[in-house]
């Protein structure tokens, strides 16, 4: 039986609840270097675009409020908006990022905000270009797998150990933050680049797969693995924390020793 004394009691003095801090807005500059070949503009220019923010907003919610505001001609790919589908990898402030990923708090707050298009493949219009090299080269190193022999009649199993070997270069998705930040592929653009050996990793470890021998051909080419010259900015840049200069190395060793 509850009693009067054990009946819950109301707070007798219940504080007034702390206010929330309130986020303000604030007016950043986003300096975009344009490029519309169709209105006869030869070379790319920056162009200041003042613009409200939140300081928790992304870089993409910032492009989309002056694309759907200012000016709705400014172009850029994007998609699924959540660092999934690898669209919208560009160069903010002179390091690639997807720019739905890139807080604009996590930015120095003191200059513009530049933002332009990756380097390295041709550029179409404003931040936004041709891909096609970049996944020309992740086909050529033939990202399936490869299997002789009669299909099997259940699943090919697959030990957790023998998984864990190419785990990390499951991740990639594709955005070529990678490729277009090594300062090889600046300079020859027939390097196949780290997200292909990437690629190419993913299956030549892969204790399923019998093409290893195939792809490690394709990779010894003088336009392959023996090109990277280990700077790390592929590794830096990857939006999925892939450890892509050690994968380029454990190709480069199971080319040597022919073993994977
Ligand atoms: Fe993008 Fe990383 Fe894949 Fe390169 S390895 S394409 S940076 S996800
Ligand atoms: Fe280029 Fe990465 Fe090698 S940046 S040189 S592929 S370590
Ligand atoms: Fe898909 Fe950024 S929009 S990764």
């Amino acid at each position: 039986m509850t009693t009067a004394s054990d009946a819950p009691t109301a707070n007798p003095s219940p504080e007034a609840p702390s206010a929330e801090p309130v986020i303000q807005r604030r007016t950043v500059t986003l300096r975009i270097r344009r490029y519309n070949p169709e209105n006869g503009i030869v070379d790319p220019t920056w162009h200041d675009y003042p613009v409200e923010v939140f300081p928790t907003d992304r870089i993409l919610d910032a492009l989309n409020t002056i694309k759907w505001e200012q000016d709705g001609t400014l172009t850029y790919r994007r998609s699924c908006g959540h660092g999934i589908c690898g669209s919208d990898a560009m160069r903010i402030n002179g390091r690639n990022r997807l720019a739905c990923k890139t807080l604009i708090k996590d930015l120095p707050m003191t200059n513009a905000i530049t933002i332009e298009a990756i380097k390295g493949l041709p550029l179409e219009k404003d931040l936004i270009v041709d891909m096609e090299p970049f996944f020309q080269a992740y086909r050529d190193v033939k990202p399936f797998l490869i299997t002789e022999g009669h299909e099997p009649t259940r699943e090919r199993l697959q030990s957790q150990h023998d998984r864990e070997r190419f785990d990390d270069t499951t991740k990639c998705i594709l955005c070529a933050a990678c490729t277009t930040s090594c300062p090889v592929f600046w300079t020859d653009s027939q390097y196949f680049g780290p997200a292909a050996i990437v690629g190419a990793h993913r299956f030549i470890f892969d204790s399923r797969d019998e093409g290893a021998t195939t792809r490690l051909d394709i990779l010894n080419d003088r336009e392959g693995v023996w090109r990277c010259r280990t700077t790390f900015n592929c590794t830096e840049a990857c939006p999925r924390g892939i450890e892509i200069t050690q994968a380029i190395q454990e190709v480069k060793r199971a080319l040597i020793s022919r073993r994977v």
